[in-house]
């Protein structure tokens, strides 16, 4: 007999990053600020991430577009990159995002796309602890445990076990 089976998560929604722990706030901070730097002549959707490593630091990324569009990376791959290229024994804990158009920062929360979202996924998988995903707007934040939570039955690695060495 086939079975209806049910995913369901819970997150936390902040209506400004004031309510948020100090080190949360800062994160959310630091992501409208980086946003500032992006490059994006083709959307004018401006995106700044922030990821905090285990030690505490923060390294940030932007969008960086391309007239070749696809060549374009999201700022979460990009602050994600940078954190991985230049701290690699230092996890990151958490991620925020935020995004600017020209009429200002977004009311409503950012959420990253399909590639990113497999991006964090390798990452939170190879560090066995979860990632905190802080999804910015300037009226409401998003606070979600786990990418797994936004990226159900994902693939990954374990998938691969049959023909890996
Ligand atoms: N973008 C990001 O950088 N992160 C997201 O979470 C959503 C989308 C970028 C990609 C592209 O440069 C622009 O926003 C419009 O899609």
């Amino acid at each position: 007999m086939p079975k209806t089976r049910n995913i369901s998560f819970s997150y936390t929604e902040y209506t400004s990053a004031d309510e948020m722990a100090p080190s949360d706030r800062e994160l959310v901070v630091s992501s409208r600020e980086i946003a500032m730097n992006a490059y994006a002549p083709y959307s004018n959707f401006k995106v700044g991430s922030a990821v905090r490593l285990q030690s505490g630091r923060v390294v940030t990324g932007t969008n960086v577009e391309n007239a070749a569009f696809p060549s374009g990376i999201c700022a979460e791959r990009t602050a994600l990159s940078n954190a991985i290229s230049n701290f690699p024994g230092d996890r990151p804990v958490a991620i925020a995002v935020s995004a600017v158009t020209p009429s200002g920062p977004t009311g409503d929360q950012v959420s990253p796309c399909g590639l990113c979202r497999q991006f964090i996924a390798e990452e939170e998988l190879r560090n066995g602890k979860k990632i905190r995903i802080i999804l910015s707007g300037k009226d409401k934040i998003l606070v979600i445990d786990s990418i797994s939570d936004l990226l159900p039955l994902q693939f990954n690695k374990d998938d691969l076990r049959t023909v890996l060495p």
